[in-house]
């Protein structure tokens, strides 16, 4: 089934998305840098910019930037005035994003900081609260980072998680794989607590079988 989740992806790229030569670039410099082909979808790309919009968020958190494919299409969806931070803990990835986002005209709206994202949540002690968090680095680390979302977001802050399902490898509840364990610590975390409203929703496609958690600090 995999090629035709992704001949689907292509048709509903072409059909609602179109050319974006911005975009386009950042993969192709992505590729010739050495980056893994590891970001969002061009869907899920868009389905990021429209949740990024939908909440009216000001103030964006990205925790895995690589090379700010996803960062650009929400950064894309802030106002003149908004801004986006982006944790990334190898230096070139983040040198790459920013030659990305540069290049893309949108660099002035994005802070992209480097080290583990654990360190740079936790040195995040006072500023505007984010209205917008979009997870997707260590997979280990997931349940952390939701609990740093919350703390430095506000009620009514969207949170999503990406690859909370993993072909589902989430189901093995005996796995050594720590991202794995990791994702379901986060589904554990989620499930018991009461400062959030909580959903996962499976994904196939250009991505094969996966998933995304979506959940609002109430
Ligand atoms: N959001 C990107 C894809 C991110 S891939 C997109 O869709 O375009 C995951 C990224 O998380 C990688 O660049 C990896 O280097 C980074 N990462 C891994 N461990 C991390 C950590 N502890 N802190 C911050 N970033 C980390
Ligand atoms: C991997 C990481 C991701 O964030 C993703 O969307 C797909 C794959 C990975 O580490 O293999
Ligand atoms: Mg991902």
């Amino acid at each position: 089934m995999g090629e035709r989740w992704q001949a689907v992806d292509d048709y509903i790229a072409s059909t609602l998305l179109g050319e974006d030569d911005a975009l386009a670039a950042t993969l192709a410099n992505n590729s010739a840098q050495g980056l893994p082909p590891i970001d969002v979808s061009p869907t899920q790309g868009k389905m990021l910019f429209l949740l990024a919009q939908m909440a009216g968020a000001k103030r964006i958190l990205e925790v895995g930037t690589l090379g700010g494919y996803s960062t650009m299409w929400l950064a894309r969806a802030l106002p003149d005035d908004g801004e986006l931070v982006t944790l990334e803990l190898e230096a070139h990835h983040a040198r790459v994003a920013r030659e990305n986002l540069e290049n893309a005209g949108i660099s002035d709206k994005v802070d992209i900081r480097v080290g583990p994202a654990a360190e740079s949540l936790a040195a995040m002690v006072d500023g505007s609260p984010f209205d917008f968090v979009f997870i997707d680095a260590d997979k280990q680390n997931n349940a952390l980072y939701v609990r740093e979302a919350i703390r430095v977001g506000r009620p009514g802050t969207t949170i999503v998680v990406d690859n909370v399902v993993r072909e589902g490898g989430v189901l093995e509840a005996d796995s050594d794989d720590e991202r794995i364990v990791g994702t379901r610590a986060l589904f554990d975390m989620l499930s018991g607590d009461p400062r959030l409203d909580a959903t996962a929703v499976q994904t196939v496609g250009a991505k094969k079988w996966d998933g995304f958690v979506l959940a609002r600090v109430r």
